[in-house]
Formats: structure tokens, C-alpha cells, sequence
């Protein structure tokens, strides 16, 4: 049996996942499969390194260790190749609250901004709420696989506000750009100097045969130009934790961020945040190596169910993250029928692919971060459904 396999009961911690389906929409035993945590434990070392620190019983305002960047340092450079230093970093309570800053650090009010659609939902309010411009390149789909549309994404760059948020690797549609696509991002970025935000926050979740590329390493001077998100939060399931960390080579760029984090009211950090940051950078790739083949075994179950037993339902492969597209066109249902459908019919709750944008109209998405008894469970809900439609 897999470490992965056990169940553990969230009842009780205020998840957001189990919470939100029971209390707010009042189903009582759908099976929570949206927002993306895991149902996994942390790794042992990074539980271990809290518990630790909370029987210390004090709780004051932390600062930050140069360990803290220096076992995400080492981290970027053994995992992905890429080598940073500690001067080119800041830590920001989460990366959700870093693109907000960058939004309002490197573009002006009604200033465009350019996303790759459908994408991570978050990034519009960062673009709308701060009332900047969404501007959409949305990606190519044949019906299985998304690319990039970078002739399109030529004609959206725009003066002012020449920015793009990039999602590496890309919550929803699962890719994990190869190095050709993300190499002519960024020559088109370098050539018309536009600023990259790229959001690699699921760098380490990647599949076999897939490889991450860290964006800022392709080039000296896409680096000058590109802020890296990164963070240990989805990799190690520690999103409650709200710590994360920026990378830009670029020490104005690096300034701006930190001013309007500072305006923002964000200067000291979270003392569990950023012990569990370290902890997992330094101690948590053995449990990682496990993961992996783990969630890879969830997607092969996934595949295998829905060929055999849901022909209907077509999964759209990720190449990375624990989460991934359903492709639910053929059921005939409208939007609203089909989360009624999933939810009330079905008794799993996923993410509405019309959150992530208007192109996915008809698809949900699937967290599959969970024991791989609660997946089988959940396939067989959805084909008890369908079956008695
Ligand atoms: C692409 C992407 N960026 C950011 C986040 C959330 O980041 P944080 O919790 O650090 O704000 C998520 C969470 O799902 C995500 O998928």
C-alpha cells in the first residue's frame, strides 16, 4: 500500500475543499474535488519541522532565515537547473497576492494585460479587480491537446502596459510547455519587450516524459524581463501555509514588486509559512519522487475508466499538476445542468471549466490529488449517474 492510499479524515480543519460543497451548497456527500489541494498528508519532514517549531509555543513576528531562500536556491538549481541568488528573491505571502503587486507594480490603470485562455481564474480578478484590461490569447485546441497561439499573442502586445501572465506549467488544460513553445514566447517577449509574469507554481508537479523549463533560464535577456513565481505550496500540499517566493533577476523589477508589497501592508511573513517552506524544499524530494508516479497512476485510472466504462467523458491528459480537464460536451448538458448534474445527480463537486473561461463551455475540471479509493469511487458515481439518466 502507498503512504498515498490512506484516507484522512479533513472533517473538523475548516477545509476549504470538504467545507464549501457540505455548508455552502448543501450537498452533504459530494465528494470534494475542485479547489486544488491534496488529500495527502505533508511530507513527514515538513510536519515534523512545524511540530517543532509550535511546541517552541511563541509565535512572534518571524524574519526570514537565509536558509529560507537558500533551500529554494538549491531547490531551483538540483530540481530544474536554474540558478538564482538570494539578492534576485523575495518571499510573498502567496502568489495569488504576488501577481495582484505586479499588476499594479508594471502596468497603469486600464492598461492591457494579456492572458493565455482558459486560465487559472484567479488571474483575471488580479487584472479586472485592479482595474487593468484582460486581454485574451487563447490557446489552440485539436480536441485532445492545447498549444500556444503566439501569432495571435503577436497582435494582442499592445503599448502601453506590455505585459503577459504566464501560466508554466498551465492550470487548467494540464500542459507542460515544451522548450520550443516557451522559447519563442520568448523571443516575441524580448523583441517587443514585454514583461513576463510567469506563474510556475506547479513547476515540480511534471509527468514522465514531460520536463518543466523555467522560463527566466531560456535566455539573459528574457531573464532581465521576467518575474517567476514559485512556491512549494502544490507540491507539497501546504496551500494553508501562505508562503511563496518571487524570482527576478532584474533589480528594478525586483523593487517595484517589493514597494508595492510594502504598500500592500506585506513585509514580516507567516513563522509557520516559512518553516514549512524550508523544510519541504530541503527535506521533501524523496516524498515527491513517490508522489509522482502516484498521481500519474490516478490519471492512468482516470484514462482507463472513462475509455472503458464512460466513452461519453473525455479526459483531457495533463502533462503535469493534479488537476485536469473533462471534456463533458457530449453529455448535452447546458452549464448550469451540467455542475447540477456532477453535484446533485453524481455526488462529486469539480471546478466549472466556464470559471477558467468562456472556452470551456461543456468541461470541467477534476482535482485528482486523493487516495485512489476516493477516484474509483467518484468514476463510479459519475457512471451511476450517467447510466440512469
Ligand atoms: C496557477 C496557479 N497560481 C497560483 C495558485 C495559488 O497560489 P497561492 O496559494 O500561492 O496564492 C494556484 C492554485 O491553484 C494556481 O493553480
Amino acid at each position: 500500500m502507498s503512504p498515498f492510499d490512506r484516507i484522512v479524515d479533513r472533517t473538523g480543519t475548516e477545509s476549504l475543499k470538504w467545507v464549501y460543497p457540505r455548508k455552502v451548497l448543501k450537498v452533504e456527500d459530494a465528494l470534494p474535488m475542485w479547489v486544488a489541494d491534496m488529500d495527502f498528508e505533508a511530507p513527514p519532514a515538513v510536519v515534523d519541522a512545524l511540530r517543532l517549531r509550535v511546541d517552541h509555543g511563541i509565535f512572534g513576528y518571524p524574519l526570514v532565515p537565509p536558509s529560507f531562500f537558500a533551500a529554494a536556491i538549491d531547490w531551483l538549481n538540483r530540481r530544474h537547473g536554474w540558478a538564482v541568488e538570494k539578492k534576485g528573491m523575495a518571499m510573498t505571502p502567496g502568489i495569488v497576492p504576488a501577481l495582484n503587486y505586479c499588476v499594479r507594480a508594471f502596468t497603469r490603470p486600464g492598461d492591457p494585460v494579456i492572458i493565455q485562455t482558459p486560465v487559472y481564474h484567479p488571474f483575471y480578478y488580479a487584472i479586472e479587480n485592479n482595474g487593468r484590461r484582460v486581454v485574451r490569447n487563447p490557446l489552440r485546441f485539436d480536441g485532445r491537446r492545447y498549444t500556444m497561439d503566439l501569432e495571435d499573442l503577436r497582435t494582442r502586445i499592445d503599448a502601453p502596459g506590455r505585459m503577459i501572465i504566464l501560466c508554466s506549467p498551465h492550470n487548467p488544460v494540464g500542459r507542460v510547455w515544451d522548450r520550443d513553445e516557451l522559447e519563442a514566447l520568448g523571443r516575441i517577449a524580448v523583441e517587443r519587450d514585454l514583461l513576463v509574469i510567469a506563474d510556475e507554481i506547479h513547476h515540480d508537479l511534471v509527468f514522465r516524459g514531460h520536463r518543466h523549463h523555467v522560463l527566466a533560464s531560456l535566455s539573459p535577456e528574457l531573464a532581465q524581463q521576467t518575474v517567476t513565481c514559485i512556491a512549494p505550496s502544490k507540491t507539497f500540499n501546504t496551500a494553508g501555509l501562505a508562503t511563496a517566493a518571487v524570482v527576478a533577476a532584474n533589480p528594478d523589477l525586483l523593487k517595484k514588486f517589493e514597494d508595492e508589497a510594502e504598500r500592500s501592508g506585506f513585509d514580516l511573513g507567516n513563522a509557520l509559512g516559512i518553516v514549512a517552506f524550508e523544510a519541504a524544499y530541503r527535506h521533501g524530494e524523496a516524498w515527491l519522487d513517490e508522489l509522482l508516479p502516484y498521481l500519474e497512476g490516478n490519471i492512468d485510472l482516470i484514462a482507463a475508466f472513462l475509455a472503458e466504462r464512460l466513452p461519453e467523458i473525455k479526459l483531457i491528459r495533463p502533462e503535469g499538476t493534479y488537476l485536469a480537464l473533462l471534456d463533458c460536451r457530449a453529455l448535452g448538458l447546458a452549464p448550469d445542468a451540467l455542475n447540477e448534474f456532477f453535484l446533485k445527480r453524481a455526488g462529486v463537486y469539480f471546478s466549472d471549466g466556464l470559471m477558467f473561461g468562456k472556452e470551456l463551455e461543456g468541461f470541467v475540471r477534476i482535482n485528482f490529488g486523493c487516495p485512489r479509493s476516493v477516484l474509483r469511487e467518484a468514476l463510479e458515481r459519475i457512471e451511476r449517474a450517467v447510466r440512469s439518466q
